[in-house]
């Protein structure tokens, strides 16, 4: 594997707390932050003015993950506030192609994401587009649930897709990852992987980093 990237998934940090909870994922890959508009998804987080506050302190990159409905009008923001890598939904983007060419060129990496039951197919031709694809596997809206088996052919055929295509596209996998399932993700093909409660749910986030990069180093 090429690269192997573990990004905290902030929604399970202490929102009363976020400088001190960021501080604790230092020695992680990026800081992901999910951003819900209870519409695509039945819940409700943070929006640009906090993801803007987020992105001067933090000591890792963001990686954004945007769960809201139109995200053609909102993503380009994120990307201008500096966040590394900005991720829409295929089922809420009107114009994917046209968005990810808005991120890009406000220097921000493209990502584009798809829920459990959205198939991958119809956006494989827009690999050269975007800079990642994510593949949920669990239903967008909540930290801590189960990770969903049936989204591993899925993964797999991603992964074929992107190095057919000379291997320029991170796969990232969202939801229910621990040190049990990121070895099935990344036997599938994933390489940046999400974690919420098995980062922040632990007593020593930057212990539980390392044993989740030790689960997929073997
Ligand atoms: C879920 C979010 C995830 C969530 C993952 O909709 O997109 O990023 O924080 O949390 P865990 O790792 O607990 O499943
Ligand atoms: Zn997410």
């Amino acid at each position: 594997m090429s690269r192997c990237c573990i990004n905290p998934s902030i929604l399970s940090a202490d929102f009363a707390n976020l400088q001190t909870e960021l501080a604790k994922i230092a020695t992680a890959d990026a800081a992901h932050v999910d951003v819900m508009d209870n519409h695509f998804v039945p819940n409700l987080t943070l929006g640009l003015p906090v993801v803007e506050r987020l992105q001067q302190i933090s000591p890792v990159p963001l990686d954004v993950h945007l769960m809201i409905q139109d995200p053609d009008r909102w993503a380009p923001g994120f990307a201008e506030a500096g966040c590394d890598s900005v991720t829409f939904h295929a089922e809420a983007a009107t114009a994917p192609v046209r968005l990810a060419r808005e991120l890009r060129a406000r220097n921000a990496k493209a990502g584009l994401a798809v829920r459990p039951a959205t198939p991958i197919e119809p956006y494989l031709d827009l690999l050269p587009e975007i800079d990642m694809l994510l593949v949920m596997t669990v239903e967008p809206g909540f930290g801590g649930q189960k990770f969903l088996d049936v989204t591993l052919p899925k993964i797999r055929r991603a992964a074929e897709a992107i190095r057919a295509g000379g291997g320029q596209v991170a796969l990232q996998v969202d939801g229910g990852i621990t040190e049990e399932t990121i070895v099935r993700a990344a036997e599938a093909g994933a390489d940046v992987f999400v974690v919420g409660s098995a980062v922040y749910g632990k007593e020593d986030p930057a212990a539980a980093i390392e044993g989740l990069r030790a689960a997929v180093a073997h």
